[in-house]
């Protein structure tokens, strides 16, 4: 056991004996080290004003990222460094590139959230050369940013400041407010949530940070599982890909943009930038949310959820881990370890759609994932229909796929799944869409599927990835 917390912020080791486990990152910048360019906007995770970047070691190698600093515990840092917009030099006392291309590009309005847009630009200034103009939202700063020069972290010294701080010992603080546990390895946290059943897991926490930040919620133990790097893994086992649990969306989305570009387009549409960093597969699935995007995308292809509890492991298809509303088949003290996604093949046709109301950073009204395999004679052999935002869990529509399978692919097996979605749904209303609304769409999508799937050029999407395929 380690009892003490230790970072490096900017060039500076710190080191802390006693912190509460849910102190957020923002709160300890500006109130405990009167770091007050990090600005508290929203305090969940929407507006970005708070945004710092954080650099950890991913298999060894140096990764920085941009995250919200409201809704991110400061124990959670162990191991990384921060940096944050008081970090940014220019050359004797100048301003920094980014700062500078600011300036010049006219790039801030009122000025409040701009150290959150520097901070944000900044991680892409260290990570791409050129970005694509899809990558950047302030598009003429971030085009000179590049341009501008400006020394970069010397990554070989920050890795091995980073490489010196790892351990193997699980992370036990204290603070008033309670404790904070941080093991290094899934054993060292199988036998940590064996010992605290009740305890509070936390992977990415932008959910669990708006519990503290919004909820007012004290959580006490709380097991960290950002430490363990086997969590993290994405393995290509040649027929199925398997996800450790703290994969995040950012690494996710490569993997399954591999599977199908629908799946590129549901990843893109997940958040914004700095949740898809902090954000992790085993979270969306294990908060069991309705509206979670992730879900339906994988139950339409097949995915499975590693459970494990000590030393044993069960395996469920992921459809049956949702029992109810907020209710999952996990089992005191197990805990989400991996997710095993088979490998649709070529020949599978994928939709995926997501109706917000904004096309960017919103949660979802409804969302729809779907999988057909046709046989030889172009009869549906397979269908798979998954939903969010239909129940109280995500979930499959199994009599619109039994109106499905046997029939051609055509308007009259989508008019019969269409009419068969009323026995499977009974939604809700709420302030995201009306019961009508959502029946009407769920079937509407099942429509664009089948114009997407048979009818080339025509429009079905207006903006994201899969338009700008369609419009070359
Ligand atoms: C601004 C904003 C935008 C968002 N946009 C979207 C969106 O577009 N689509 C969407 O689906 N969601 C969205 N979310 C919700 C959230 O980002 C996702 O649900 C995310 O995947 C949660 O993952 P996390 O790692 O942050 O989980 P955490 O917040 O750390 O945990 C979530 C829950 O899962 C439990 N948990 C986490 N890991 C495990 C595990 N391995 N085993 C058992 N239990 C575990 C925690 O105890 C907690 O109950 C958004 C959130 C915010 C704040
Ligand atoms: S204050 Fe708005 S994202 Fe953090």
């Amino acid at each position: 056991m380690r009892d003490t917390l230790r970072f490096v912020l900017g060039d500076e080791l710190i080191e802390i004996a006693a912190c509460d486990p849910t102190l957020t990152v923002l709160d300890w910048l500006r109130l405990e080290r009167r770091l007050t360019g990090s600005k508290e906007g929203c305090s969940e995770g929407d507006c970005g004003a708070c945004t710092v970047v954080v650099g950890r070691l991913d298999s060894g190698r140096l990764r920085y990222e941009a995250i919200n600093a409201c809704i991110r515990f400061l124990p959670t840092l162990d191991g990384c460094q921060l940096l944050t917009v008081e970090h940014l030099k220019g050359p004797d006392g100048s301003l920094h590139p980014v700062q500078q291309a600011m300036v010049d590009c006219h790039g801030s309005q009122c000025g409040f959230c701009t150290p959150g847009i520097v901070m944000s630009l900044f991680a892409l200034w260290l990570n791409e050369d050129a970005p694509s103009v899809a990558r950047i939202a302030i598009i003429a700063a971030a085009q000179r940013m590049s341009a501008g020069g400006g020394d970069r972290p010397d990554r070989e010294a920050v890795t091995a400041r980073l490489r010196a701080l790892a351990d193997d010992d699980t992370l036990a603080l204290s603070g008033p407010r309670g404790r904070f546990l941080a093991p290094a390895t899934v054993a060292g946290l199988a036998d940590l949530v064996t010992a605290h059943p009740q305890a509070t897991l936390v992977a990415g926490a932008t959910d669990v940070g708006l519990w503290v930040t919004k909820g007012m919620r004290r959580l006490d133990p709380v097991i960290s599982l950002g430490r363990i790097a086997a969590l993290r893994e994405i393995a290509d086992r040649g027929d199925h890909l398997v996800f450790g649990a703290m994969a995040t969306h950012a690494e996710v989305r490569p993997v399954l943009a591999s599977l199908s570009p629908q799946l590129d387009e549901l990843m893109r549409r997940f958040g914004g930038e700095q949740i898809r960093n902090a954000g992790t597969i085993g979270g969306n699935i294990a908060n069991g949310s309705p509206i979670g995007d992730l879900p339906p995308a994988l139950i339409a292809l097949g995915a499975r959820l590693v459970l494990r509890r000590g030393g044993e492991q069960r395996q469920i298809p992921l459809e049956n881990f949702f029992l109810d509303y907020r209710k999952q088949d996990r089992r005191e003290g197990e805990f989400v370890e991996a997710v095993i996604v088979p490998k649709p093949g070529p020949e599978a046709l994928i939709h995926v759609s997501k109706i917000s109301k904004r096309f960017d950073e919103d949660i979802s009204a409804v969302c729809g994932a779907f999988l057909l395999r046709l046989d030889a004679a172009g009869r549906i052999a397979e269908a798979r229909l998954a939903y969010g935002g239909m129940a109280g869990t995500p979930k499959r529509a199994a009599a619109a796929e039994a109106a499905l399978t046997g029939r051609h692919w055509d308007e009259a097996a989508v008019n019969a799944a269409i009419a068969a979605l009323a026995s499977d749904f009974t939604p809700l209303s709420d302030m995201r869409a009306s019961a009508v609304y959502r029946l009407t769409v769920a079937g509407n999508l099942l429509l664009r599927f089948l114009i997407e799937t048979t009818q080339a050029g025509v429009e079905t999407r207006v903006a994201g990835p899969l338009a700008e395929a369609a419009h070359g």
